[in-house]
């Protein structure tokens, strides 16, 4: 299966934040827990000889791509991918790269979340309405720890649909889809792409069935975090990642969805405000594409950056107020 081309989202910025603290000289290690078709791991191993990388996906596509390109651009000592959900990546750094660790940790870790061009490409994988497939939508379908889309859409409780088409995907008509939804599957199973879309265009007044979005697009997102279970995943991660940086590392989270987002903005907050083991948080406001790269990428319009650092001590908020107050005595 050929692995489709994908467009790194915020690649420069990304690199920017993730080596600057990098020393002279020295070999620095950097995890890309979200390799999909490789673009960030590649730009950290070209920008210095002395990068070096830890990358891991679960998806088999992006893993037998991933494993070809290293081979063919003779990266094998400089990068290793790991087959898993990222959440179980501390427990593998620990056992698997103690060379991280006698260099104090990573200088960088970087997650680019949610699914790559790929997975929205390949008819098979369930994630696009554009084609005819399966309703499955797993990002690992080597694994039965997920349940499918079509395991979820013909097994809950209508009143369950409601809440993840209403929470993840914002869908107005949440109720109608999943009522109708309950009743189709009373006689024959929903099973694909198509038959999902063609419920839903019903659902939605006439009017509203040709607007610039089509009118499928919030289920089938809203679908894909919860058979991925994306925020979860994401939730138990952020807490776990921050002790395998090196002092000055840095940790960087690109999202899509605001939902995402708020959850990394809280969880940065709180790691900001904690005194056990000291970040600051670098992006005030996260960073966003310029317009040329949404020109060039329209699936990077909703992409937001934010980035924490591993420090020492934490800038004392007052600082100027209190030099002002000295200066005063
Ligand atoms: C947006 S793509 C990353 C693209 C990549 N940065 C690039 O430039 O090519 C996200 C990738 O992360 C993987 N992924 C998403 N969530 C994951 C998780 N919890 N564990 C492991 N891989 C995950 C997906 O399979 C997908 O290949």
């Amino acid at each position: 299966m050929t692995y489709t081309q994908h467009y790194s989202v915020l690649k420069k910025e990304c690199i920017d934040f993730l080596t600057e603290n990098a020393a002279d000289g020295e070999i620095s290690y950097f995890a890309d827990l979200t390799f999909g078709g490789g673009g960030h791991s590649f730009e950290l191993l070209y920008t210095n000889p002395l990068f070096h990388v830890r990358s891991t996906d679960q998806d088999p596509d992006a893993l037998n791509n991933g494993a070809a390109r290293i081979e063919k651009e003779g990266m094998k000592e400089r990068i290793k991918l790991f087959n898993t959900n990222f959440m179980h990546f501390p427990q593998i750094a620990k056992e698997q790269c103690p060379e991280v660790f006698e260099k104090g940790g990573f200088q960088g870790i970087l997650l680019d979340l949610g699914v790559s061009s790929h997975h929205f490409d390949e008819a098979g994988r369930g994630f696009s309405f554009r084609f005819d497939g399966p309703l499955d939508m797993r990002m690992n379908y080597e694994s039965d720890e997920f349940l499918t889309a079509e395991e979820i859409i013909n097994t809950y409780r209508e009143e369950k649909l409601v809440k993840i088409f209403t929470e993840y995907g914002e869908e107005k008509n949440a109720r109608k889809i999943a009522a109708k939804i309950c009743e189709e599957r009373k006689t024959k199973p929903i099973k694909t792409t198509k038959d999902l879309e063609n419920i839903i265009f019903h659902c939605y007044p006439k009017e509203h069935r040709y607007g610039k979005t089509n009118p499928s697009t919030r289920v089938f997102q809203a679908l894909r975090l919860e058979v991925n279970r994306e925020l979860e995943v994401l939730t138990e991660t952020i807490n776990q990642l921050i002790p395998l940086l090196k002092m000055g590392g840095r940790l960087a989270i690109i999202s899509f969805h605001s939902l995402e987002d708020r959850i990394v903005k809280n969880l940065f907050k709180e790691a900001g405000e904690s005194t056990v083991l000291p970040v600051q948080v670098l992006t005030k406001k996260p960073v966003i594409p310029s317009e040329e790269e949404i020109l060039n990428n329209s699936r990077s319009r909703s992409a937001k950056l934010r980035v924490l650092e591993r420090v020492e001590f934490k800038k004392d908020k007052n600082k100027y107020r209190k030099e002002f107050l000295e200066d005063e005595e």
